[in-house]
């Protein structure tokens, strides 16, 4: 497809010879603000370029500026060229300081407009690149977050996914270990291939052997044909090992074997069968402690853990609390064709005291009933099962300086959880400047409230 350039000018004889210079392009033309603006709509061109001197006022720039002024406006990424008059340095210097991208003098010159016009299709072109991929790169599309601490994890979830490195989910129910799981999976080199998970803790100590080595023929009774076990079946892709903290100790050693040297063998079997796979593991547990307590293998536990993954919880990411509500709540309201769109004040403030002991599994659970509950468009913390803040037992104040104190400490506690613990937002989410909330700080004395930024 060919590129479209609009050429805006008044002179129809510079419109012809911009026309036989950029013979390679589709050359549309305008010669005031109307037609320009109704040309930028029409064709979206990446490159313009623009004669400064417009009637009504050719003799001085404003036309042209106005129109530079609102083609930035409608489409910021285009590239405008202005050309000016050859005295006309000071205009063409406002021009690039309202966002032109580049000026030329006429007399026109053939070779240097066709350079300028290509160069700044190649770079509208990478930009564009650009701009899609760190959309897509953010991906990990599964993941709803926005707050600074799951954007950390996220960024190294990403460079690992890139790796064979054996990676360690840490996390509290519920935080979304498993999630992480698979998008490592599905960023990775071996996505076309399977991703296999198996829960360590849901499977019978006595079955989990074969469930993940698989068996031969006879191997014990009831084996009556070869099996292939969870590990095989992940080959080519990732074995995804779920509270691996509860791996019993007895089968272990087979796993580190399995782990070191990528062969298995098979129950009843004598065969080293090789397999390439990478393996991500998951737990709640604390391995360190396990491992002291001698419940886990201290060998097995460097093994699995070469790269861990800390996922945070719920209650200390606020940001976060806020917009998985939204998209629960969007996601429920489609299911159940319900009528609730929006959280009550007092059920945001609600969400955000509370601890989240589920966490996002918790979240799901409450938004869930909460939508179905709902009376009406708004939801309450009711239909939440949570308490309203302000319901929770309020100490007797001792008077009106004391009440201030306490509204003033709280809303800097919220402010600064919301601002994911950054002293600039946070003053600006409370309307005051840095100082003053320092001082405030100080005043109350929130130690605990420290500046991360
Ligand atoms: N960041 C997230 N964005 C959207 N949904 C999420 C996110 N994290 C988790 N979830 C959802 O929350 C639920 C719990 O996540 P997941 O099963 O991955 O947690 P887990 O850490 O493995 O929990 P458990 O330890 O209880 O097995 C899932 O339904 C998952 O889809
Ligand atoms: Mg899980």
């Amino acid at each position: 497809m060919t590129d479209t350039i609009l050429v805006v000018d008044d002179d129809l004889g510079i419109q012809k010879q911009l026309k036989w210079s950029l013979t390679d392009y589709n050359v549309v033309f305008a010669d005031d603000h109307t037609s320009a603006i109704a040309q930028l709509r029409r064709f979206e061109p990446k490159v313009v370029t623009l004669d400064l001197g417009l009637p009504p006022d050719p003799a001085n720039a404003s036309e042209g500026l106005r129109i530079l002024h609102d083609i930035i406006a409608l489409a910021p990424r285009t590239k405008v060229i202005v050309v000016t008059g050859n005295s006309d340095k000071q205009n063409a210097l406002k021009a690039i300081d309202f966002g032109a991208y580049d000026f030329y003098q006429k007399p026109i010159d053939s070779d240097t407009i066709k350079l300028l016009v290509h160069r700044a299709l190649n770079l509208s072109k990478l930009e564009h690149e650009n701009s899609i991929l760190s959309r897509t790169r953010s991906g990990m599309s599964r993941i709803v977050g926005n707050s600074e601490a799951i954007q950390k994890v996220v960024r190294r979830a990403e460079k690992i996914a890139n790796t064979d490195i054996s990676t360690l989910l840490l996390g509290e129910s519920g935080t979304g270990k498993e999630v992480f799981a698979r998008s490592i999976h599905e960023h990775s080199p071996r996505k076309d291939k399977p991703f296999v998970a198996i829960n360590c803790a849901s499977i019978p100590e006595n079955l989990l052997e074969s469930e993940l080595f698989g068996y031969e023929k006879g191997a014990f009774t009831g084996a009556n044909k070869t099996t292939i076990g969870k590990i095989e079946t992940a080959q080519g892709g990732t074995l995804f090992l779920d509270e691996i903290g509860d791996m019993p100790i007895g089968l272990q050693a087979k796993m580190l074997r399995f782990l070191q040297e990528r062969v298995i063998e098979r129950v009843g079997g004598r065969n080293e069968i090789p397999v390439d796979i990478r393996v991500i593991c998951a737990t709640h547990r604390d391995l360190q402690s396990m491992v002291s307590q001698e419940t886990f293998r201290e060998d097995l536990y460097y093994r699995v853990g070469e790269m861990p993954i800390m996922i945070p919880p719920l209650r200390e990411r606020d940001q976060d609390i806020i917009l998985l509500a939204r998209t629960f709540l969007n996601i429920y309201r489609e299911e159940f064709k319900a009528k609730a769109k929006s959280f009550s004040e007092t059920a945001v403030n609600a969400m955000l005291a509370h601890k989240w002991p589920g966490n996002i599994r918790e979240m799901q659970n409450k938004l869930k009933s909460a939508v179905i509950m709902a009376e009406g468009t708004v939801i309450q913390p009711d239909d939440l099962g949570l308490m309203p803040v302000d319901a929770h037992d309020e100490p007797e104040t001792l008077n009106l300086r004391e009440v201030r104190e306490i509204a003033e400490s709280r809303a800097i506690r919220r402010a600064y959880q919301k601002a994911d613990k950054n002293m600039s937002k946070t003053a600006e989410l409370l309307g005051v400047t840095r100082p003053t909330l320092y001082s405030l700080i100080d005043k109350y004395h929130m130690e605990d409230i420290k500046s991360s930024d």
